[in-house]
């Protein structure tokens, strides 16, 4: 039986003092919840403050990125070394946002998942299309060819510590979520890929989230598909009560 996931992708939003107060928030609300696991991704300025929050609570922490050196003369970058010693225990890597405006090519999300896992931390792993791109009848050739790139190298007990994202661009902050068919065709496609490149068990074992406009209101019948094991939330995790709601309502 695979354990839902919800993690709250707090993008770039919240200052130390903001961060603070959700974390708090989110706190009372979730304290006690353990039927599924929570993991919230602050900025980095604020991890270190909501990890003292959060601390000896279920809710874990992740980061939404890392750089793949453990040291050295890389002017603004973060490694794994720092991220783990802030209290984290996942990183999100290989998002849409940072494909787009940063950069990332597979190659470079494969360096980070690597770094990540080296050091113990579990990678969320993104993966989606874009809306030319599924127009085009390209969806399984992307994600296809993402998971190739990314996943180079790694052994099936790397897998065992990994998550997948799935999360189609065209339905990231735009209010637009993929329906619940389609979203459960790609996680079975993803699922079939993992089962023929690992093994059966690294791909029954995997779990995979779904993410782009995951709200309350839609979050049910998404988390009851067959292949849909949680949820990576952006724009509803930034409140306590639509985050709390979103993962009440996936158990
Ligand atoms: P939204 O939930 O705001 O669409 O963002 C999804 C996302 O990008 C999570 O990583």
């Amino acid at each position: 039986m695979r354990k839902i996931m919800i993690a709250g992708n707090w993008k770039m939003y919240k200052t130390i003092g903001e961060a603070s107060m959700l974390a708090e928030e989110l706190k009372k609300e979730l304290a006690t919840f353990i039927e599924a696991d929570i993991v919230i991704c602050p900025t980095f300025t604020a991890l270190n403050t909501v990890y003292s929050i959060v601390e000896d609570t279920p809710i874990k922490l992740g980061a939404q990125n890392l750089f793949w050196e453990s040291e050295g003369a890389y002017t603004g970058e973060i490694s794994p070394v720092m991220i783990k010693a802030c209290g984290c225990e996942y990183v999100i890597i290989g998002h849409s946002e940072r494909r787009k405006y940063f950069n990332e090519t597979n190659e470079t999300v494969n360096k980070r998942i690597k770094a990540a896992l080296g050091i113990g931390l579990n990678p969320i792993i993104c993966v989606g299309e874009t809306l030319q791109e599924r127009e085009a009848d390209k969806t399984k050739a992307i994600i296809e060819e993402q998971l190739t790139g990314g996943l180079e190298g790694l052994s099936n007990e790397d897998m065992a510590n990994s998550i997948i994202a799935y999360e189609p661009v065209w339905a990231i902050g735009t209010g637009k979520t993929a329906t619940p068919d389609q979203a459960q065709e790609i996680h079975a496609f993803i699922r079939g890929w993992i089962k023929e490149k690992f093994s059966t068990l690294i791909s029954e074992n995997l779990r995979i989230l779904y993410g782009g406009s995951v709200k309350p209101e839609n979050s049910k019948e998404l988390m009851g598909q067959a292949d849909i094991d949680g949820a990576l939330v952006g724009g509803a995790s930034l409140k306590e009560d639509s985050f709390a709601q979103i993962a009440k309502n996936a158990v």
